[in-house]
């Protein structure tokens, strides 16, 4: 224990070193021109929730603006470098008045965005006009998504030059995508357009040669023509198209040659047929998602070639006949693999026996039609989630998944047809076990006695049984 004196010079050390780090206010024109933003949002905010406007940001000469809420200062210069605007409520949508930035020349980040409250519909400056953001010639990061901008904003973005992350996700732009006004924004290395209700053909990203990481994902793009302008973005590593209404086979191999990809989503979309062998020259790819398409046929053998693999989603797809899980067996990364069928006609391969080399957290795979559980479930050690529902599997509830996989927190049997419930063999408690569903399966209510023993922290089971029709014979919830 240390005596009160102590702690005092203990104390008053830490403040000198503070200083001697040069722990700086920041500079009195950009606190002046802080109280004058705030003064703006209060106007525009609504009555009740005025004294929720940045409360750390006072007219207190002694409080350090470098500490007000939503912002961060260079800790050298005390400059301002990021501003976020954070949990605010406003009037009605509003415009961002952008001259109140021109003060914060350092500024690196600027994020007017808030999940989900649509702050502001348009920008503007009655000073500089639309060369506004030029004047910021340090931004790096412009974040405006989740407002009600239109693409009326595309004008003062394009004179934000230095930017190299802007992201304009939901906002409310439609029509065909304009990104020929934004000719001028070439540093542009990461581009989130997703949710903004764009249609027509997908543009051509050309000047943009910088261009790492595209989001048009939630989108109306439909024509399968626009995928061919995809063709001058070889340098993506990160490229999604998620919930489009792209379709047609054909296309679809324009992806194989995008060789930096380290991240592609296409679910959501109308692609058909077989999956393109081609994939499988991706070798950097760590995520692809082609969950919700109309896929057909099997895993093309290519896949074992997807080294760097990590999350692989074939959910919800068309797949019939015999479907070979092999090409995943040496695909040491793999963390994630998901697969269902809206057809009942797919037999995946449950007896192969090769050894895999991944170990996975997350293994879903309901709507398999599935009578046995895939041979390689055995090696694994570190499941987190298995999700085995709305499959055919019958006898003993698999307990030997929780015996090896100490770490399992998620997991879900519904809708099978297991008969017996035993934990007889388990010998470790699973702290970590949260929710585990047997329902609709043909056990008939015998639970075994030690569950909550070996389960210490179940949250949510859920047993009700099928044989007994619509009476669900027991369900626990405990919520904690
Ligand atoms: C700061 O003080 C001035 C003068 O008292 C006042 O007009 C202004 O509204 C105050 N600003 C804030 C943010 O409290
Ligand atoms: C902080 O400001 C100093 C002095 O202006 C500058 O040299 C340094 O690069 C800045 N650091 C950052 C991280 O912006
Ligand atoms: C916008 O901000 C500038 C700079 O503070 C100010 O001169 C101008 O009056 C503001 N415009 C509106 C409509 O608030
Ligand atoms: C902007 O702020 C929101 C809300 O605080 C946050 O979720 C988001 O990650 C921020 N954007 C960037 C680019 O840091
Ligand atoms: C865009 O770049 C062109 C050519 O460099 C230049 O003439 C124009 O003023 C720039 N526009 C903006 C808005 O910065
Ligand atoms: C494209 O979006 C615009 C604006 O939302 C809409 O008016 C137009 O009908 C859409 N066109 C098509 C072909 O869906
Ligand atoms: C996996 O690697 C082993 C050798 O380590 C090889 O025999 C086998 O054919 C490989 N399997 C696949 C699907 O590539
Ligand atoms: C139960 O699983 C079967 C497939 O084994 C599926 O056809 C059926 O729709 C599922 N029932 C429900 C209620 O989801
Ligand atoms: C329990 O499972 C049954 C059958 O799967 C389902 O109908 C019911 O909604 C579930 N109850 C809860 C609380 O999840």
């Amino acid at each position: 224990m240390l005596s009160t004196p102590q702690v005092c010079h203990m104390i008053w050390v830490m403040l000198l070193l503070g200083q001697l780090h040069g722990y700086k206010s920041c500079i009195q024109k950009e606190r002046k021109a802080l109280l004058e933003l705030k003064t703006y949002l209060l106007s525009i905010s609504e009555e009740e929730v005025a004294d929720d406007v940045l409360p750390t940001w006072t007219n207190d000469t002694k409080s350090n603006c470098c500490r007000w809420e939503g912002l961060k200062c260079n800790q050298t210069s005390g400059r301002i470098i990021e501003f976020s605007i954070g949990e605010t409520h406003f009037k009605e949508s509003s415009l961002f008045n952008l001259s109140l930035m021109h003060p914060f020349e350092e500024l690196r980040s600027l994020n007017l965005s808030w999940d989900g409250s649509y702050l502001f519909n348009g920008l503007f400056d009655d000073v500089e006009g639309y060369e506004s953001l030029r004047r910021l010639r340090k931004l790096e990061i412009l974040d405006l998504s989740y407002n009600a901008f239109s693409n009326s904003i595309f004008p003062f973005l394009n004179a934000a030059t230095s930017i190299t992350t802007l992201s304009l996700r939901s906002n409310y732009m439609g029509g065909p995508l304009p990104i020929k006004e934004l000719k001028n924004l070439t540093n542009l290395e990461l581009l989130d357009l997703s949710g903004s209700g764009y249609n027509g053909s997908i543009p051509e990203f050309t000047h943009l040669k910088k261009l790492k990481a595209l989001d048009l994902s939630v989108n109306d793009f439909s024509s399968s023509m626009a995928l061919q302008e995809l063709k001058n973005l070889k340098n993506l590593e990160v490229l999604g198209l998620a919930w489009n209404h792209l379709g047609d086979l054909g296309p679809i191999e324009v992806f194989c040659e995008m060789k930096n990809l380290r991240e592609l989503y296409l679910d959501g979309n109308i692609f058909l047929g077989q999956l393109p062998l081609c994939l499988g020259s991706l070798k950097n790819l760590r995520v692809l998602d082609l969950s919700s398409n109309q896929f057909t046929g099997n895993m093309p053998s290519s896949f074992s070639s997807l080294e760097s693999l990590e999350y692989l989603s074939l959910a919800d797809n068309d797949f019939t006949g015999f479907f070979l899980l092999d090409p995943l067996a040496n695909l040491t990364k793999l963390k994630v693999f998901k697969l269902s069928s809206t057809s009942d006609m797919v037999q995946i391969d449950t007896e192969g026996t090769w050894q895999p080399k991944f170990q996975l957290r997350v293994a879903a795979l309901p709507f398999c039609s599935l009578e046995k559980i895939p041979n390689f479930f055995v090696y694994q050690k570190n499941l987190r989630l298995v999700d085995l529902s709305n499959n055919r599997l019958s006898g003993d509830i698999p307990t030997w998944l929780l015996g090896n996989n100490p770490e399992l927190e998620f997991l879900d049997l519904k809708n099978n047809s297991f008969t017996i419930f035993q934990m007889h063999t388990l010998v470790h408690k699973l702290h970590k076990f949260q929710v585990l569903d047997i329902s609709a399966n043909d056990i008939g209510g015998v639970l075994p006695d030690n569950l909550g023993h070996m389960l210490p922290n179940l949250v949510h089971m859920n047993g009700s049984d099928k044989i007994m029709g619509f009476k669900e014979i027991f369900h626990l919830l405990w919520v904690r």
